[in-house]
């Protein structure tokens, strides 16, 4: 009877998930250079072309192999550094080696879809080469297109030695908040449906954290709408209370794009509506400080994935909620499109009763509270 529990470490992933990747803000790649990417375990290429439309093909140029982010953007095309072979960005194909009197019939490359969504640049990746359904786009975010919103403050960060499915497993996780991040949960509930699955939670600031100058939080009360649309694009709609009539809404991007199967490119913005009384650099001034705190929250994350291990069967009680659930909505992503079956698809629901672990909390931050008061006392 007792018995010791393993962890199962599972298989590694072999292939790449499908769906819609973030690359980052579409205006940094209107710089007229080519940007080079590490991603899906090999090697990507980005740029604008004339009209400003942004274009990804394969990094190495179907030549003799070069770098092609080391080449030059002449006109509508990329001009590759080894021997100026000029590749359409629009079709794949390369139009003009001007040294040649023709250009091979077969001399076309790989190019990816691109759209541009809410101010960011996405790519859609698919194993099987499908193209995507209107559907799957992700959602403009209400008033961005008409300049309600303030100008992304954005970070990226290469998070090596864990599988970006450690991020995606944190939109269940509620207790986790209370442990290494600001807030702690005071309702927390999941819904996965098709390809989406969100995160809708209540939280407020813990007061005993005094090591953190950045104490936003504190004292106020923070509804939170967070949702996935497909393997790697988080919506978060934030409404930060404030004061009774006083809240501050804004929005964070949480993206990522698998570098290879052990490191991912974590991105992440953050931008604040405008209101009345609230200039538009101060607005931005806002995103900032939000972005700044999301960062030290990001990086509590990232200090614990660098050092776990991968676990295929963890061991869970019940205020841990629908992991195993999730994990087979994620599921779906990384097998060919005919294999997905309703169980990955179906809506599910799961409300967490933070009940229990409220209490806990509490007592553990007024005990926190009273120390810090004695302390202050005695010296
Ligand atoms: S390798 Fe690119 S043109 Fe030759
Ligand atoms: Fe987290």
């Amino acid at each position: 009877m007792n018995q010791i529990r393993e962890i199962d470490p599972g298989t590694p992933m072999t292939r790449y998930a499908r769906g819609w990747h973030c690359l980052g803000l579409a205006e940094d790649f209107r710089d007229g250079k080519p940007h080079g990417i590490n991603a899906f375990g090999g090697k990507l290429v980005v740029y604008a072309d004339s009209q400003g439309d942004i274009h990804v093909l394969d990094g190495y140029c179907r030549h003799l192999g070069a770098d092609l982010a080391m080449g030059t953007v002449k006109g509508d095309n990329l001009a590759c550094a080894f021997h100026d072979w000029r590749w359409n960005g629009a079709t794949g194909r390369c139009v003009e080696i001007p040294y040649a009197r023709r250009v091979p019939k077969l001399a076309r490359t790989r190019k990816y879809q691109t759209i541009e969504v809410n101010g960011q640049l996405l790519m859609w990746h698919d194993p099987e080469g499908s193209t995507p359904s209107a559907e799957l786009t992700p959602p403009t975010i209400e008033g961005y297109d008409e300049g309600q919103w303030s100008k992304w403050a954005w970070n990226s960060m290469v998070i090596e030695g864990a599988h970006c499915r450690e991020i995606v497993d944190n939109n269940v996780d509620m207790a986790h908040f209370f442990y290494i991040h600001y807030a702690y949960p005071t309702f927390f509930k999941n819904v996965f449906e098709g390809h989406t699955a969100s995160q809708y939670m209540e939280s407020k600031g813990r007061q005993d954290f005094t090591e953190h100058p950045e104490r936003l939080w504190e004292g106020t009360k923070l509804r939170s709408e967070a949702t996935y649309f497909g393997p790697s694009y988080m919506i978060n709609w934030l409404h930060n209370d404030l004061g009774p009539d006083f809240t501050v809404e804004s929005v964070l991007i949480n993206c990522h794009y698998p570098i290879d199967q052990n490191s991912f490119m974590l991105q992440f913005g953050v931008s604040v509506q405008n209101m009345p009384g609230l200039s538009d650099e101060k607005a931005a001034k806002l995103a900032q400080s939000y972005s700044k705190i999301y960062e030290v929250g990001f990086l509590q994350d990232v200090e614990i994935w660098k050092h776990k291990t991968r676990i295929e069967n963890p061991l869970l009680c019940e205020e841990d909620g629908a992991l195993y659930q999730y994990r087979r909505w994620y599921e779906q992503f990384y097998v060919d499109a005919a294999d997905v079956t309703a169980d990955m698809t179906d809506r599910f629901e799961l409300e967490v009763d933070t009940t229990h672990a409220y209490d806990v909390w509490q007592r553990e931050v007024d005990e926190n509270m009273q120390k810090r008061s004695e302390a202050t006392t005695a010296s």
